[in-house]
């Protein structure tokens, strides 16, 4: 009578630790588990700063360019037909809300205001037709940093070459509001 009972209450105790068996085995040496390693878990730290004095060397982008350092900037991307079709798909995501399908500056936000919304620009008109690429693409990352204030900064959801493929559109877009072709 007295063994099974004293079995039974090792059994319970081993199947209780036994829930999760990771917990239980990596406790002895030979097994390791996969789990129990030291590598970082998720969530289980803030991502980490990058070591002091060291720099990116690959990806790294500009997320905001004052103007004088924008202007400066040569663009790298032919005005391609991919370059162009890429940039418009960026342009109808991000900019044509407020600029419009032609870039006139009548999106569809104005029919909030019942006419032109305040500030916006027609990006085809003299001044902006007179505008560098570079100046376009400062515009883009962070208008704020230009010197600009109303527009949002779209820097930090329009990365690498989407950048130069809306400006091209945006040119475009200029040379069709002025009756060029292409
Ligand atoms: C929320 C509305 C809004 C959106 C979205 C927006 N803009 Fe603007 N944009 C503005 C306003 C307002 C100005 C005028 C800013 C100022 O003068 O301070 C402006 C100015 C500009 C200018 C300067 C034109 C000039 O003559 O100097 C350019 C270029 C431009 N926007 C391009 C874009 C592009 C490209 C996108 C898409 C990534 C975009 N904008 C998205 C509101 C917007």
């Amino acid at each position: 009578m007295r063994r099974p009972r004293a079995v039974l209450a090792v059994l319970t105790a081993l199947a209780a630790l036994a829930c999760d068996p990771d917990y239980v085995v990596h406790h002895v040496g030979w097994f390791a588990t996969m789990r129990h390693q030291r590598s970082v878990k998720p969530y289980s730290q803030p991502a980490r700063p990058p070591v002091p004095g060291t720099v990116p060397v690959t990806g790294a982008e500009p997320d905001s360019l004052p103007a004088a350092a924008a202007e400066r900037l040569v663009n790298p991307r032919t005005r391609t037909a991919e370059s162009l079709n890429r940039g418009k798909w960026v342009y109808a995501t991000y900019c044509l809300v407020c600029h419009g399908e032609a870039g006139k500056g009548d999106g569809p936000i104005s029919a909030t205001v019942g006419g032109p919304f305040p500030g916006i620009r027609d990006l085809t008109d003299a001044v902006a037709r007179g505008r560098s690429d570079g100046y376009l693409f400062g515009m883009i990352i962070n208008a704020a940093a230009m010197g600009r204030i109303v527009m949002p900064r779209y820097g930090d959801k329009i990365h690498g070459t989407d950048r130069w493929d809306l400006v091209n559109y945006v040119r475009q877009l200029q040379q069709q509001a002025v009756g060029g072709t292409r």
